[in-house]
């Protein structure tokens, strides 16, 4: 028996209808929907809507959708006091992982895998993620967490309860947008991991707490964050190159390149390009569009590898003043809805995920007494 390759390369595990992904023409769509005509035009609510019932909502259905989640945004108050038990430098990851999991403590549904009760956590897991994120994000600066207010946008709110105050509209039609833009992809590695989880008939908030644990990592979601760090450090155009040949030199991953599935433009980049340039010229942040679109021209012309999701996202932040370390936080809330997708998808033709591996260790040893060891 012979593995399949390295991290499961090209293995086609099973079967979804949320995502289509076409890694060589480009080509993103969420239930049959381009990412070109979604991110244009719809909110993340409405793709989240799209996802869950595989349909679009018309005006009425989204109105109430989003005051329904609305409603749903105050965590329990137990989340809470446990957050402001962890302490005050815990990364927002692992708060984010933390509160999640708190929550499922306290769910009314926590035990119930039915269609009825998974939507329903669904609901609650999409509405206080942001909440959770916030909450955490205050008690770390010695502030106490913000209750939600229903009458804002859901990005809005995370706006205002992040950082004591509400900004603009347009700050949060762009937060929502990058939310959009995250809100699935096939079987990514977190949302392979909410799948296993959910394969064992584990419950929603155990597999989207074991999806934040793969989202974390640097060669997923905290690409975004580390692709900021990288140009900062790079700093001004004129460093780019001795930066990129002491990168290459040392075989150092560029963060925010590359991509196991696209072999072409990731999709979701162009958006968020568009959006990077427009938004640091804003700011007065000419410099990093500067830097990062000449990384990526460098990255294309010298190595072949293009710019993913992560990449632009991380200049958007920037110039829309998000703390770095909440980059990847915001991910996670974007991938929420993508995340109870699949756990509802899984559950519903269900059956357990529990590949073989190839066992390349010693065999046939004699048994040594402990003494002659
Ligand atoms: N910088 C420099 N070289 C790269 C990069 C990069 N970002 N990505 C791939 N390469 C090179 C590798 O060094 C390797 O070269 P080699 O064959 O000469 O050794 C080749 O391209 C293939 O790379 P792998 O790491 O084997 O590709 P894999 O499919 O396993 O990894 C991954 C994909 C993890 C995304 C990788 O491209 C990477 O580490 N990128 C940086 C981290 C990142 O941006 N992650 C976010 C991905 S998108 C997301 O999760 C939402």
């Amino acid at each position: 028996m012979t593995a399949a390759g390295k991290g499961l390369e090209g293995v086609v595990a099973s079967q979804t209808s949320l995502s289509f992904i076409d890694g060589q023409e480009g080509i993103l769509a969420y239930r049959g929907y381009d990412i070109h005509d979604l991110a244009p035009n719809a909110s993340f609510l409405e793709s989240v809507f799209l996802l869950w019932n595989d349909r679009l909502p018309t005006r009425e259905e989204l109105a109430s959708f989003e005051a329904e989640l609305a409603g749903l945004r105050a965590v329990e108050p137990g989340t809470l006091e446990g957050l402001s038990g962890i302490p005050r430098d815990t990364v927002p990851m692992a708060a984010l992982r933390t509160g999640l999991s708190l929550e499922g403590i306290f769910d009314p549904d926590a035990e119930d895998n039915s269609p009825e009760a998974n939507l329903r956590k669904a609901k609650r897991l999409v509405a206080r993620t942001p909440t959770i994120i916030a909450a955490a994000h205050r008690l770390r600066q010695g502030h106490d967490p913000l209750d939600p207010d229903p009458s804002l946008s859901i990005a809005a709110d995370f706006v205002r309860m992040a950082n004591g105050e509400p900004g603009t509209d347009e700050a949060a039609a762009a937060l929502d947008r990058t939310l959009l833009l995250y809100l699935d992809h096939g079987f990514n590695a977190s949302t392979f991991a909410c799948r296993v989880i959910a394969a064992t008939l584990g419950d929603m908030h155990s597999a989207v707490t074991g999806g934040v644990g793969a989202l974390k990592g640097s060669l997923h979601g905290g690409a975004n964050a580390k692709a900021m760090e990288t140009i900062l450090e790079i700093g001004e155009p004129e460093n780019l190159g001795p930066w990129l040949e002491k990168a290459f030199a040392e075989k150092r991953k560029v963060m925010g390149f590359g991509h196991r599935v696209y072999k072409t433009k990731d999709p979701r980049a162009k958006h968020l390009k568009a959006m990077s340039e427009q938004l640091t010229k804003q700011a007065g942040l000419e410099t990093l569009f500067e830097i990062s679109s000449e990384l990526e021209n460098q990255m294309v012309g010298q190595k072949g590898i293009n710019a993913n999701v992560d990449f632009y996202c991380a200049t958007v932040y920037y110039a829309l003043g998000v703390p770095i370390d909440l980059y990847t936080p915001l991910f996670g809330m974007g991938r929420m809805g993508g995340w109870t997708a699949h756990v509802m998808e899984q559950h519903a033709d269900n059956r357990l995920i529990r590949p073989r591996a190839e066992y390349v260790g010693k065999n046939d040893l004699p048994w040594i007494a402990i003494d002659d060891r």
